[in-house]
C-alpha cells in the first residue's frame, strides 16, 4: 500500500531494544486484530543491536501473559533498510526513535513513519514511556497505554475499510 495510505494493513511497530514496548504492542495489535476480524501483517523492531535473537524481556512476557497475550515467541531484531519498504507504516514508540527511524530512512522508502500514539489519536498521551529501568508496575501502566493505543488503531482501521 502507497506512502501515507489511509488503510495501511502492513504494520511494525519501532522502539529501541525490541524487548519491551514495541513487542507488547506488536502481541496487543495482532490480538486486536484477530478479534475484530482485521487481517494485518504485523511486526516489531528496535533501532538497537544489544538484543538480537532475544525473547522479550520476562517482564514484559509476565504483563502480557496476564492479560491472555503471548509474546514469549517473539525475538528482537533490527529495523533494516527492507522494513521501509515491507511495511506501509512504521509506529514509533517516542519522539526519539521517530528521529532515529526518519534519519536511517532509504530515499525510496514507502512506508509512513509515525508516533504511535499519535496515529492511534492519543496524541496528548506523548510518547510511550520506557519501561526498561523501572519496575512492575511500570510494564504495567505501559500494557495498559499500549492496550487503549491498539483499541484505538484497530478501530480506525476498520472504520478506513
Ligand atoms: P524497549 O526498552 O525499547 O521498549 O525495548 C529497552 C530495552 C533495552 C534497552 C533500552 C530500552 N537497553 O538499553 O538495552
Amino acid at each position: 500500500m502507497s506512502q501515507e495510505s489511509e488503510k495501511p494493513d502492513k504494520i511494525a511497530v519501532v522502539c529501541l531494544g525490541n524487548i519491551c514496548r514495541s513487542p507488547l504492542a506488536e502481541g496487543l495489535l495482532r490480538a486486536r486484530a484477530e478479534a475484530a476480524g482485521l487481517a494485518l501483517r504485523l511486526d516489531s523492531v528496535g533501532i538497537g543491536r544489544w538484543h538480537l535473537g532475544q525473547p522479550p524481556d520476562p517482564r514484559a512476557v509476565d504483563v502480557a501473559a496476564r492479560h491472555g497475550i503471548d509474546i514469549s515467541g517473539l525475538r528482537a531484531r533490527q529495523i533494516d533498510s527492507h522494513d521501509y519498504r515491507r511495511f506501509d507504516l512504521l509506529l514509533c514508540a517516542d519522539r526519539g526513535i521517530r528521529s532515529e527511524v526518519l534519519r536511517r530512512r532509504p530515499a525510496d522508502a514507502g512506508a509512513e513513519v509515525a508516533l504511535l500514539l499519535d496515529w492511534a489519536g492519543l496524541a496528548r498521551e506523548g510518547d510511550v514511556p520506557d519501561p526498561y529501568h523501572g519496575e512492575e508496575r511500570d510494564f504495567e501502566e505501559v500494557f495498559d497505554l499500549l492496550a487503549r493505543a491498539a483499541d484505538a488503531i484497530v478501530a480506525r482501521l476498520i472504520r478506513a475499510c
